[in-house]
């Protein structure tokens, strides 16, 4: 074993709190939705059980609507602003009231072909909990196919210039007087400012008020934006449920109709003025108008869209690592702030993967050589500066190691 898979192993361990794992001490003390899954996805390396521990404790949090919220909070830790006072999440377990990225159904699918002994019971055994969540996001969140974000932080992206303009429609009326935790944790450079935070807040004080009332907020919230992340990362694992289905002798029929609608709703995030997939608020129409990391999901989502390769090739090489979470050649750009610029791995692997099943296996390797450079340089950091690979924000970052072991190493 390396050097560099003993730490990302001791990094799994150390921040594992029995059950599930916290993204990083201190700056992220719960567990969060995605980070999770691509915890698992490291566990699975060397302890089988442990990853579909990991799975079971995110979705004992799904809420009777079929959600599953983008935070648990298990143990309350004053580490973190905003907590569950804040939130007031309905579900079985303290938790926000929004979902994020649903990529479980396709790491289900990849771990339980890794666990010839069990994976098909625990395919079965999660599938309920899985197709109740997709079909959550298509009552609530699918517009003509394309999927809907309420809030900056389902996508995970929290700061993207692409929220900029529906930002700016929006005035943080009636928030309470609050402190921010994340800059005692980090370099406040790093992270969003407080114009982003303040909307932040005033989106989950509206939905809070509404007791997360999705009937209500698609009435009235300003932030209702089509969004590529969570379009292709549901795309593709409504492929992944729909081949699970199959091999348990499930129907099928509801999850292909999802399927369909989902390869027309990308086309209409397709910005011609750019000639690239982008997010489109809703309430105003408008395209967010430049070109994020999370455009390059498009094939892990199954849609083969080659007009993207050129932006790919471009971005890789405008700097020393990519994929450069937002177009370097944009005026927004920032490659030290969050995700208005930095490189993130677990977008790297999700991408290569993506690549790699279209096809484009040089693309693919490229990514890849060029992440395991960054990280063995640079550590296991939650993001880095695409210019140097500096690493940014929280250090000892559980998905950059599950990304280490399970795919860049
Ligand atoms: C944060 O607190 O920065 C998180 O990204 C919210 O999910």
């Amino acid at each position: 074993m390396s050097d560099l898979d003993a730490q990302a192993r001791d990094i799994l361990r150390g921040n594992d709190k029995g059950g599930y794992t916290v993204p990083t001490h201190g700056l992220y003390p719960y567990q969060w939705n995605w980070d999770s899954v691509f915890a698992a996805w490291g566990f699975a390396v060397d302890d089988l059980p442990r990853a579909w521990a990991e799975i079971e404790t995110l979705l004992a949090g799904q809420w009777d609507n079929g959600m599953v919220p983008h935070i648990l909070f298990h143990q309350v830790d004053p580490s973190y602003f905003p907590g569950p006072d804040v939130w007031q999440g309905t579900g079985p377990v303290p938790s926000s009231g929004i979902s994020q990225p649903p990529i479980a159904a396709t790491f289900v699918r990849q771990i339980a072909a890794l666990d010839a002994a069990n994976g098909a019971a625990k395919m079965r055994a999660l599938f309920p909990a899985l197709l109740k969540w997709h079909r959550w996001f298509y009552q609530w969140r699918s517009e003509d196919g394309a999927i809907v974000v309420t809030h900056p932080w389902e996508t995970g992206r929290d700061n993207s210039p692409d929220w900029d303009p529906p930002f700016a429609a929006i005035d943080p009326v009636g928030i309470d007087t609050y402190q921010r935790r994340d800059t005692g944790h980090v370099n406040q450079d790093e992270r969003p400012r407080k114009y982003e935070y303040d909307r932040y807040l005033y989106l989950v004080k509206l939905g809070a008020d509404s007791g997360w009332d999705e009937r209500y907020l698609r009435q009235v919230t300003p932030f209702r934006v089509a969004d590529p992340t969570m379009s292709f990362t549901l795309l593709r694992a409504n492929r992944d449920l729909l081949a699970m289905a199959a091999e348990l002798g499930e129907p099928t029929d509801e999850i292909a109709t999802w399927i369909a609608a989902q390869e027309a709703g990308a086309q209409t995030l397709w910005n011609p003025d750019i000639a690239a997939y982008d997010t489109c608020d809703l309430r105003s129409g408008a395209f967010g108008g430049g070109v994020s990391s999370a455009a390059f999901l498009c094939w892990y989502a199954g849609i083969h869209d080659d007009r993207m390769l050129g932006h790919l090739e471009r971005i890789m090489s405008a700097e020393t690592y990519g994929i450069a979470s937002y177009d370097p050649d944009h005026a927004a750009y920032e490659p030290k702030r969050y995700w208005r610029g930095p490189v993130w791995a677990m977008m790297n692997m999700l991408i290569a993967m993506g690549l790699h099943e279209a096809g484009h296996t040089a693309h693919a390797d490229a990514i890849r050589a060029n992440t395991a450079r960054m990280i063995t340089e640079n550590g296991f950091a939650e993001y880095f500066d695409p210019r140097d690979g500096a690493p940014a924000g929280g250090r000892s970052f559980t998905w950059t190691a599950a990304v280490w072991l399970g795919w860049a190493s």
